[in-house]
């Protein structure tokens, strides 16, 4: 559907041409004095430059165009050259009801099914989930949930680090504590155990005890190097345990994951790509996209215009072992056969923009992995920083777990929930600061570009009111109460009637309704779900501007109060939908 600025600017284009000037000097934007106006028309300026003229003139000659069209409320050119324009109220709440009979309030899709791939997660087999996860889990999922609004097949790819050396550490580890059992017997060819010899508790103690001998020790170090090569050649016994390693690890992940409203289609790993190795690399030798160099397997990707140098890309070591870059390759290839996806978004941490976006994208396209017409995209995510403004971490100085700080904001959120709520029930107390930790976390987050550090704030991120999680969730519990009492008194709220707006309140709040789709075009355009938290923020603002200013439920006139309530539940439901994009959902009180 046609963006409420183009449509306006259609109109103001019409002005200027009637006016005898060209056509694209009518383009509008919103308003920097909300104060006098809410759009303005620079074109004026432009023009009288071109055109050797006093701005003032072209000004006033198209407002003379433009008095007594019904589109506008208030034209006025002021100095030195500005078009000043006011909509007129029927023009925003006929606009705003097209919305709403539009798909997805307007949101412009591809005109024939398309398929993204979202790489996101990233987490590690073995290890436990710690904070540094955190970004890439809830920005992935929300740069996902926004390009599905916008009309695309999206499917998340957890793309699991399961097949490296932590895999060889904790088995090595394991066959130090318990060298009698089957896995390590090459001899044995009977069933191995169908229960892990070890609980997800031992395996968080494991990976880090083993990871700390193979730094001090080089025999245990080795040792583990091996088994990391046996594994993947595919040693049976080594192959059973990294099947339990991976479920007690993956359960334990998904558990995390799910606490972050964070969910994957996709459950794939490194491993997942194993077999098809030798192949690419075969491929890439033939057609003279990879060559030798010191032994190891490369692709040139420099490209002339670079400033800086770029090392080749490894596709595999002296050793012959492949490496990360290698099983993105082929992960890749893989997602091309088999979804034909039109674009690849990777989230991961932006220390990795070298191996991701410069290394493996361009071999990518270098060795016609995809399309030409492929969108690649890397959105590297910033560092979640400690109040001194320094990587989180706990007081022993290692990365908190995950699961430690989401327990944080849910106890801090359950004691103000209580504060406010003294008569809620524990089930219910409970469940409501569930929903209200995982909206500080996740807005806390989403709000900042994604490449943007920022500081974990507690006590910021669970504040009820300033630019948070909880204070969007308040305004929604708001409405709903609101929507809820008038429902009891009779009124049918969903088939309530939107009149046009009486106050300059009500007329902003129905003004920035109408806005939803292009934010959420705008966002997965540039994928950055800041621009959703950036506008719900805005319509929660403009909701308590009204909400304050009047009387809803009170008020006498009855065509009055049933637009007040279907102008609620409309921005109930553009916010619903809003922090639904960002992962997030609603209490029914708080
Ligand atoms: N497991 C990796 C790490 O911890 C992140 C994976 C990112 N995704 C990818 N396709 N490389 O560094």
């Amino acid at each position: 559907m046609e963006k409420l600025l183009n449509r306006i600017g259609r109109v103001v284009e019409d002005a200027f041409e009637a006016a005898g000037y060209e056509r694209s000097l009518g383009r509008v934007s919103v308003s920097n004095r909300p104060d006098l106006c809410e759009f303005q028309c620079n074109g004026a300026m432009a023009g009288a430059k071109q055109l050797k003229m006093n701005p003032m003139d072209i000004a006033e000659s198209v407002a003379q165009k433009l008095a007594g069209n019904p589109f506008f409320e208030r034209v006025e050119a002021v100095k030195p050259g500005f078009l000043n324009l006011t909509l007129a109220r029927d023009t925003v709440r006929s606009y705003l009801v097209e919305t709403l009979q539009a798909h997805h309030y307007g949101v412009e899709g591809p005109s024939s099914p398309q398929t993204v791939v979202v790489d996101y997660g990233g987490a590690n087999v073995a290890k436990p989930l710690h904070v540094g996860h955190l970004r890439p889990a809830v920005i992935g999922e929300a740069i996902k949930r926004i390009i599905k609004y916008n009309g695309y097949k999206a499917i998340g790819d957890v793309h699991l680090g399961d097949w490296g050396m932590p895999m060889g550490l904790v088995i090595a580890e394991l066959e130090r504590r318990q060298p009698e059992l089957p896995y390590f017997d090459p001899s044995f060819t009977g069933v191995y155990p169908k229960d892990a010899p070890f609980t997800v508790g031992d395996l968080e103690e494991m990976y880090p005890t083993a990871s700390a001998r193979s730094k001090e020790d080089e025999a245990f170090k080795e040792r583990a190097q091996t088994i990391t090569q046996e594994l993947q050649a595919g040693r049976r016994g080594y192959r059973a345990l990294w099947h339990h390693i991976m479920d007690v690890s993956v359960v334990d992940m998904k558990k995390n994951y799910d606490r972050l409203n964070t969910h994957f289609e996709l459950w794939r790993g490194e491993s997942d790509v194993n077999d098809r190795i030798p192949a690419m690399l075969d491929y890439m030798i033939q057609h003279g996209y990879a060559h030798e160099s010191e032994g190891a397997l490369v692709i040139d990707i420099a490209q002339e215009e670079d400033k800086k140098e770029y090392p080749p890309c490894i596709i595999r070591k002296t050793n012959g072992a492949a490496i990360y870059a290698t099983t993105d390759l082929a992960t890749i290839e893989q997602r091309m056969e088999e979804f034909h996806p039109v674009q690849m978004v990777y989230v991961i941490d932006k220390r990795q923009q070298l191996q991701i976006e410069i290394q493996t994208f361009r071999a990518a396209r270098k060795s016609k992995l995809v399309l030409p017409e492929t969108k690649l995209n890397f959105v590297g995510n910033g560092t979640l920083n400690g109040a001194d403004g320094k990587p989180y971490k706990t007081r022993e100085g290692t990365a908190p777990r995950l699961g430690i700080l989401i327990d944080e904001v849910e106890e801090k959120t359950l004691a103000r929930i209580r504060e406010g709520n003294p008569d809620m029930e524990e089930n219910e107390a409970r469940e409501t600061a569930r929903k209200v930790a995982l909206a500080a976390i996740r807005y806390g987050d989403l709000a900042n570009q994604p490449s943007k550090d920022y500081i974990f704030d507690i006590e910021k991120f669970t504040a009820f009111e300033g630019d948070t999680g909880p204070y969007l969730l308040y305004t929604i519990v708001r409405i709903k109460s609101i929507l809820k009492k008038a429902q009891e008194s009779g009124i049918d709220v969903k088939a309530a009637k939107l009149d046009n707006a009486a106050s300059d309140q009500e007329k902003a709040l129905q003004l920035v309704l109408t806005g939803f789709a292009a934010a959420a075009e705008d966002a997965y355009r540039e994928l950055a779900p800041n621009r959703i938290c950036a506008y719900l923020y805005e319509v929660a603002n403009t909701f308590n501007g009204f909400y304050h200013e009047t009387k809803i439920l009170t008020e006498a006139d009855p065509v009055r109060k049933e637009s007040y309530i279907a102008l609620l539940y409309i921005a109930l439901g553009i916010m619903e939908t809003g922090i639904d994009l960002l992962g997030i959902e609603a209490p029914e009180k708080m």
